[in-house]
């Protein structure tokens, strides 16, 4: 039997304009997705944890089983990439998450990279590195036609990283953040609909090539705040980021309402990955205040460290 984890992973600093060829912050974290694999007589595919995803509707008491389709398409296209690599296979694959789908921590990423990483291992080969990286990277491109290679190889590789897209690039960043907060938004749209209209926009207003400009340059300030363990720093470049963000058209009322609420309990905070709902992250100050407005007023939440590892072999 093969077990492997893939961890999740927040975008820090400098998701979208990433895809237009700026630098980007990504850290990995400690909740993901595990992946087994065992011989079988047919291939098989079982998911479990998040698949039926729940999305809370805070104030409204509402809540909605969504989610396991999400993962779908990428289970399909790893599939498919891994049968041509290392040709067909009869086997068992149990797929868990941690964490929801399509909602800005890079699970399905994490779902592409661990199932050609099981697939590899069970078929009696192997795939590591950047060549899994690229692997993973491909299957997000067929699955949402545009995508950066950013969350693909922050899961398999571990760590905070610096990636650069134009040429690819990939520096690990000796950060050392203290533990902090993922909260999650409901998220209606996929990734590859968001990318679309932030480029739909770019297209029609000129301007906006500026806000893509500006987060590249917090990207490159938000490196030595990291590298000097600059909290106060790091925390009023997020809020920049996620003000830039918003002038994209990706940060809602919902996630701005959050960050007011947990202001005075956080150094920053920011949406993490595409945006309209999904993920924020937040750097806290007292944990314990932050919590509780957390709990109280119904946010899913999870703490969160940095996971160094990588694609792991358990
Ligand atoms: O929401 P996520 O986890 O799919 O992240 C998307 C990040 C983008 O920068 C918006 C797109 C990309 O491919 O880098």
């Amino acid at each position: 039997m093969v077990k492997i984890f893939v961890p999740a992973a927040v975008k820090l600093f400098g998701e979208h304009a990433v895809v237009y060829g700026k630098p980007a912050i990504s850290a990995a974290i400690n909740k993901g997705v595990y992946v087994e694999c065992e011989k079988s007589d047919k291939l098989s595919i079982e998911t479990a944890g998040y698949p039926s995803a729940l999305r809370f509707y805070p104030g409204e008491g509402r809540v909605e089983a969504v989610g396991a389709e999400r993962f779908f398409a990428y289970i399909n296209a790893a599939l498919r990439l891994a049968e041509e690599k290392w040709g067909g296979l009869a086997a068992r694959f149990y797929i868990k998450s941690e964490l929801p789908p399509g909602a800005g921590a890079a699970t399905s990423a994490a779902v592409s990279i661990g199932l050609l990483k099981a697939y590899a291992l069970c078929a009696g080969g192997d795939v590591e590195g950047i060549e899994l990286a690229k692997m993973g990277h491909r299957v997000e491109l067929e699955v949402q036609g545009i995508a950066s290679p950013m969350d693909s190889t922050t899961v398999t590789l571990g760590g905070v990283l610096k990636i650069k897209t134009n040429p690819f690039s990939v520096d690990k960043l000796n950060a050392n953040l203290p533990p902090f907060y993922i909260a999650f938004l409901p998220r209606f749209e996929t990734t590859g609909e968001i990318v679309r209209g932030v480029k739909a926009l770019l297209e029609r207003r000129r301007s906006a090539a500026f806000v893509i400009e500006a987060i590249g340059r917090v990207v490159e300030e938000a490196e030595q705040c990291l590298l000097n363990r600059d909290l106060e720093c790091v925390g009023e470049l997020m809020g920049i980021n996620n003000w830039l963000l918003g002038a994209l058209g990706v940060v809602d009322e919902r996630a701005i309402n959050l960050l007011n609420a947990a202001r005075p309990f956080i150094y920053g905070g920011k949406i993490s990955g595409a945006g309209r709902g999904g993920a924020v992250i937040l750097l806290p100050r007292s944990e314990d205040a932050l919590e509780r407005v957390l709990s109280a007023s119904g946010y899913v939440y999870h703490k969160v460290t940095i996971y160094e590892g990588g694609v792991t072999v358990l």
